[in-house]
């Protein structure tokens, strides 16, 4: 990182953006970090909280603050709005949250127009579309936290049921963060060999167990595709895993690192599906989304894909933006 000090302002201090905070200081990734919240106390107590930890981890500036804090930041994440509460849906948010939206973008884009955006608040692939709109930022730094936590859901549960470790899986989830998301269960992999169950010519299985049958890859789907539900009837909220997935996305901005992650970018034209945002690989680096793995995906994974840039669609048309 050299000399060069590294600001992420953090617009929103509820579970999510607090949890992320403190992500933050846990793996050293910047050197200056805002708190900003509409409950101000809230931001204050918190960056009280954070300091209090430094002489524990490492030096960082942690501030209560303000937009103008927006002018020298690298990074600004939007982890403000209202979260899902036991039995709604993503997209029962919109409303409410693209006004959060739309405030707290007037006040960003009046202070920075070098920043990277990147949405967490739900639904973030609507809210990411409508963020670059608002914004007026090319696409290529208004993102959004997409279906890497799926992805990362996805792995951790393949992995499980292999008994090989997560990080050694190689799996998508591609499409709307919520209920119309796709497995890409044609090009999941570990260690190269498809997860999908398969006996090489000599009679030897693949992987572990034999891979994954049809049932098994449909139990890890609907787990995948319902992990926010069961947490948030559980316990009220998702924010650890989520607060990770944007550490993740931020150092790859941060450190140029050019990973390959399923973030909500601006499609235009793949798959037969433009003018959306979606969870797709995307490489990630210091400019932002600085271009695409394009996936070859299975003709069935191409359907549902469109299906749910159909259902994001219809939403944006919703907002008339
Ligand atoms: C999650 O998937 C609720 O979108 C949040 O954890």
């Amino acid at each position: 990182m050299g000399d060069q000090r590294h600001r992420i302002v953090i617009v929103g201090t509820g579970l999510v953006g607090s949890t992320f905070a403190y992500t933050l200081l846990l793996r050293e990734l910047a050197e200056e970090i805002v708190l900003i919240d509409k409950n101000r106390a809230k931001a204050e107590g918190d960056a009280l909280d954070l300091n209090h930890g430094i002489p524990l981890a490492r030096p960082a500036r942690i501030w209560a603050g303000d937009y103008p804090d927006c002018a020298g930041a690298d990074i600004v994440v939007i982890a403000a709005g209202v979260a899902q509460r036991p039995g709604e849906t993503r997209i029962d948010l919109l409303r409410r949250n693209v006004d959060v939206l739309r405030e707290v973008l007037g006040h960003v884009v009046r202070h920075t127009e070098r920043a990277i955006l990147l949405v967490a608040t739900n639904p973030v692939d609507v809210l990411s579309y409508a963020a670059w709109k608002l914004s007026g930022f090319p696409p290529e730094r208004v993102i959004g936290s997409g279906t890497l936590l799926d992805s990362a859901r996805f792995r951790y549960m393949i992995g499980t049921r292999l008994g090989v470790d997560p990080r050694s899986v190689h799996a998508y989830i591609v499409g709307e963060h919520g209920d119309t998301e796709v497995p890409v269960w044609s090009l999941a992999t570990v260690g190269g060999v498809p997860v999908a169950a398969q006996t090489a010519r000599d009679g030897t299985a693949g992987l572990p167990g034999g891979g994954l049958g049809p049932e098994e890859r449909e139990a890890v789907f609907v787990s995948v595709r319902d992990a926010a539900y069961h947490i948030i009837a559980a316990k009220g909220a998702t924010y650890y895993a989520i607060a990770l997935a944007l550490e993740r996305i931020c150092r790859s901005i941060l450190r140029d690192e050019r990973s390959v992650l399923t973030v909500s970018t601006l499609v235009r034209g793949e798959y037969g599906i433009d003018d959306v945002y979606l969870g797709l690989p995307a490489i990630v680096g210091r400019a932002g989304v600085e271009g695409r793995v394009h996936l070859p995906l299975a003709e069935d994974e191409v359907a549902a894909l469109r299906r749910s840039a159909e259902t994001l669609k219809g939403l944006i048309r919703s907002l008339a933006l």
